[in-house]
């Protein structure tokens, strides 16, 4: 049985792992909180998912949804969808790792975990905690999978970054020409569906980007050419946001500053030998900027 942590959240990456483990057939327990949005915890019971009432800040409730389990996938965190008391330190840090070490003594086989590119490398909680759990994980029992995806596209190319193409209006985190292989979410999901089945995924860590490297302005010529209006831009420069980092009242508004720095300075993720041994389609900017013109399939659960 799987047991899926951060099912429930608005983008929506560890939902869309149970809908793909419940298609295949697996069973799939997922620890959510009694504060979710009641519609994604009605979705998931319709699939067949177990819900079993945990929070990453309750070790025991932790020790508890691991009971039984043989893999645990973790996509959890506290960077867009948050209750009072979460924390970067608390939630992404320390519940991370209290997850591990639950799972690790629980008997659990394997664990996926959700980090981000190593190109996400300046010093700010979020980085740190990713990177924390990440060596908890390999010094760990557990046979392990850490996903390092770059910059999620239901996330940086949509409304909760600024990126409001509804409203065809776009920030841009520094000068824009930097590119990024933006990465969707039904993609890291996909990858991850996979390697629960193959050997090659057994300890190792894969970088994760989308098909082709494209600039910030680039993806906006695209949502522009797609909606056939232009966009209305407002840039954030490098320097306010080095000034947003050293400034931040906590520690969430630094990682959200850190992270946008990153993004200015641009993620090349190459996936042409990842893709050799996995082979998949991978979505592009063209295509989810059309799937978000439909409104239809959902590109951001809100
Ligand atoms: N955004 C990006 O560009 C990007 C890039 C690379 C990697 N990632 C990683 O991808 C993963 C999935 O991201 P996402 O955007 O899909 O997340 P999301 O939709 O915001 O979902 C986050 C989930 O974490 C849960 N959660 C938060 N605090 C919790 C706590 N204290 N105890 C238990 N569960 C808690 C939320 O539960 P509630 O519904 O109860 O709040 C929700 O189910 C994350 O690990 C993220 O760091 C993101």
């Amino acid at each position: 049985m799987y047991l899926v942590v951060g099912a429930t959240g608005p983008v929506g990456l560890g939902g869309e792992m149970c809908h793909q483990l419940r298609s295949a057939g697996h069973r799939v327990r997922a620890l959510v909180r009694p504060t979710a949005n009641e519609d994604r915890l009605a979705d998931l019971a319709r699939i067949g998912v177990e819900l079993i009432h945990g929070d990453l800040r309750n070790p025991p409730s932790l020790d508890e949804a691991c009971r039984g389990i043989e893999t645990v996938i973790s996509t959890a965190s506290m960077m867009v969808s948050r209750q009072q008391g979460d924390t970067v330190e608390t939630v992404d840090g320390a519940g991370q790792t209290d997850l591990v070490d639950a799972a690790n003594a629980a008997g659990v086989h394997s664990f996926v975990y959700v980090s981000f590119s190593k190109h996400i490398d300046r010093d700010f909680p979020f980085r740190n905690a990713k990177r924390a759990v990440e060596q908890r994980l390999k010094q760990s029992r557990l046979a392990y999978t850490i996903l390092r995806p770059t910059f999620l596209m239901e996330v940086w190319l949509s409304p909760i970054a600024g990126f409001d193409f509804r409203n065809a209006r776009a920030r841009i985190y520094g000068g824009g020409r930097n590119p990024i292989s933006w990465i969707s979410m039904y993609d890291v999901a996909r990858f991850a569906a996979i390697s629960l089945d193959t050997p090659l995924a057994r300890n190792a860590t894969f970088e994760l980007g989308g098909p082709e490297a494209i600039s910030p302005l680039d993806a906006v010529r695209i949502f522009e050419e797609v909606g056939g209006r232009p966009f209305q831009l407002e840039f954030v420069s490098e320097e306010e946001l080095t000034e947003q980092q050293q400034n931040a009242p906590d520690s969430l508004q630094r990682s959200l500053a850190g992270l946008s720095r990153c993004y200015a300075e641009g993620d090349v993720i190459d996936m042409t030998a990842i893709l050799r041994s996995f082979p998949m389609a991978l979505t592009s900017v063209r295509e989810y900027a059309c799937r978000a013109r439909e409104g239809g399939e959902s590109v951001v659960h809100q």
